[in-house]
């Protein structure tokens, strides 16, 4: 298996791990996450959440809007693009003063901000491997992510997983 790549073998393993990389983010993070729907990507954000110090039960797809926010440790902003239908729509919500401040910003459907993705951010990409089963894929852009991975691999974020990064 390569490195950066952690099979999880349930939703709570998958939020266990985003539980834990949560903890390393500092504010102005920018998580980038892709994949099909139902791979795992909100119940992630969930798990981010928890490890911020919000209640991850108020952690669901945005329906209506592009972005939800979540006040804990840090403030989560939490953008899904899934319903995006043209770039400007994330121009139209004033997005760079949330991506761009000092909160933590994690993004769904990440592939749709074309020609505003930023420049540095973490990006988790997730595959179905079978039943009950995600591969995540990280990838730092940028020297700061870069940091954040050893940091996280150092600290075995990954402990509650069965593939090591
Ligand atoms: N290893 C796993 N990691 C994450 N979710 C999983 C896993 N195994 C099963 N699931 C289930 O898959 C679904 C993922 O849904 P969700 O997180 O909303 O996906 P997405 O946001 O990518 O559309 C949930 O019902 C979750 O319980
Ligand atoms: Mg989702």
């Amino acid at each position: 298996m390569a490195k950066n790549q952690i099979l999880t073998q349930s939703a709570e393993e998958t939020m266990a791990l985003a539980k834990r990389l949560a903890r390393h983010l500092k504010g102005g993070a920018i998580i980038c996450l892709y994949g099909d729907l139902g791979c795992g990507k909100t119940t992630f954000v969930k798990g981010m959440a928890s490890g911020l110090k919000i209640n991850p039960t108020k952690v669901n797809s945005p329906t209506f809007v592009l972005m939800n926010i979540y006040e804990g440790k840090s403030p989560l902003y939490h953008f899904d693009f899934y319903r995006l239908e043209t770039v400007d729509e994330i121009g139209a919500i004033g997005y760079d003063e949330f991506l761009y401040g000092d909160g933590i910003s994690v993004i769904e459907w990440a592939e749709r901000f074309g020609s505003l993705l930023p420049k540095e951010y973490l990006s988790v990409k997730f595959s179905h491997k079978g039943e009950g089963k995600r591969l995540l894929r990280f990838q730092a852009k940028g020297g700061k992510y870069k940091e954040l991975l050893i940091k996280a691999t150092q600290s075995q974020i990954n402990k509650c997983c069965f593939v090591s990064m």
